[in-house]
């Protein structure tokens, strides 16, 4: 693939146009004038396929209440029978207005109040919103870090577990921001310990689609033959795969009747919308167009993960990038150049970029920055020359 023509052709100018990542730098990073390459969408616009059916229903001009049609669930099922195994029935399927807010309402369906949730740091921040902010008891099990390849210590997580009589488990998977794409032997044995101590899994599978170098993704639901279905609530959406987190529309999947009865319960209870009109219509065009994209979109990220790693590795030998396994995000440790307490500091004042930084992520992730790659290649150019040429600057080379 020709990767300038491509982002010639498909990435454009985001600033003015009413988007958290370019135009709420003021509000979030206190400086209006930085290079954004924090919040996981895209400059890249969304396939042509979900543009032209959104024109369409623009141009019907009506926007009542919307339904979801059968076309919907066959192009969504044949997605995720052909990209990911898994088969799906209707009954297994709720719509929601986003993945976080399937978070909170997973801990609130199926825990009180102190209830003990576990996450695995570092990772996505509103796991630990959807914890907090929802009072429940936030436990953690860091993962360990190899040299920027990162594990989870079983016997760490059991007696995380056991300790504090967790109830409930968010995984996410792929990991976001370590870019892990779980093998099925880990999840099985991440499974196990939630089984046999009585643990749900709600599973966090929003970047599935984005997987490179031969790596496979695995849904919890297909864990030992679906063994771990009647503790497991899956969430995921077309959203990240296709740069449409605007159209807030989400899926919620569960196998288990009851698990299923109590989350209607508690849907009901909240009178909570679950269909958005423009997101079903978008998603329903992407899952049945977007395939191409989606490839051109990987080769793309790809590309500019290889061209950050050559570069890091010939100018700063240092910096240590974690292997791309999933996601678009690039997680990086600047601390061979960098002090924890100084990088948030130095990467957003010096080198003039708005990244997120490993605190946001874990209290032990001070020095790390994410990078996301799903960009035009220009933007991380532009953000590696910057920060090579400011940490030179700064250790005298
Ligand atoms: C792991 C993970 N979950 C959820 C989300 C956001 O989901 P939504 O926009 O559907 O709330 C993100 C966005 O970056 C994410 O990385």
């Amino acid at each position: 693939m020709d990767i300038e023509k491509f982002c010639r052709e498909n990435c454009v100018e985001r600033r003015g146009t009413g988007t958290l990542k370019w135009d709420s730098l003021q509000e979030i990073f206190g400086d209006s004038d930085l290079l954004p390459l924090w919040v996981a969408d895209m400059e890249i616009q969304s396939p042509a396929a979900v543009r032209e059916a959104l024109v369409k229903r623009v141009e019907h001009g009506v926007f009542g209440y919307g339904a979801v049609e059968n076309s919907y669930f066959d192009y969504f099922f044949a997605w995720q029978k052909k990209h990911h195994k898994v088969d799906l029935a209707r009954e297994n399927v709720r719509f929601a207005t986003g993945v976080v807010g399937s978070l909170y309402a997973a801990v609130r369906a199926y825990t009180q109040e102190e209830a003990s949730v576990i996450i695995c740091p570092p990772v996505y921040y509103p796991f630990y919103d959807a914890i907090l902010n929802t009072g429940r008891k936030l436990v953690t099990c860091e993962l360990d870090n190899h040299n920027g390849y990162y594990t989870l210590d079983f016997e760490k997580f059991e007696k995380e577990i056991i300790d504090n009589k967790v109830e409930m488990f968010i995984l996410c998977s792929p990991h976001n921001p370590v870019s892990r794409v779980w093998s099925e032997e880990e999840l099985d044995t991440m499974f196990d310990i939630c089984h046999r101590h009585g643990v749900l899994v709600v599973s966090d599978e929003i970047h599935q689609d984005f997987t490179y170098e031969g790596k496979k993704f695995v849904s919890s639901a297909l864990v030992s033959n679906g063994k771990y279905k009647d503790i497991l609530i899956t969430l995921n959406a077309g959203s990240k795969t296709f740069n449409l987190a605007g159209l807030i529309h989400s899926h919620v999947i569960i196998f288990d009747k009851q698990l299923m009865a109590a989350y209607d319960a508690y849907i009901k209870g909240i009178g909570s919308p679950e269909v958005n009109l423009m997101g079903i219509v978008g998603v329903e065009a992407a899952f049945r167009g977007g395939e191409e994209w989606l490839e051109n979109v990987k080769t793309l990220i790809i590309h500019n993960y290889n061209y950050m790693k050559q570069e890091f590795a010939r100018e700063l030998p240092e910096i240590i990038v974690t292997p791309l396994e999933g996601t678009y995000l690039s997680w990086i440790d600047l601390r061979g150049y960098l002090t924890g307490e100084e990088t948030a500091g130095f990467i957003q004042n010096k080198c003039r970029l708005a990244c997120d930084v490993g605190e946001w992520f874990s209290l032990m992730a001070h020095g790390f920055i994410r990078i996301n790659l799903a960009t035009d290649t220009k933007n991380v150019v532009t953000a590696v020359e910057s920060i090579i040429k400011n940490i030179k600057e700064k250790v005298g080379e």
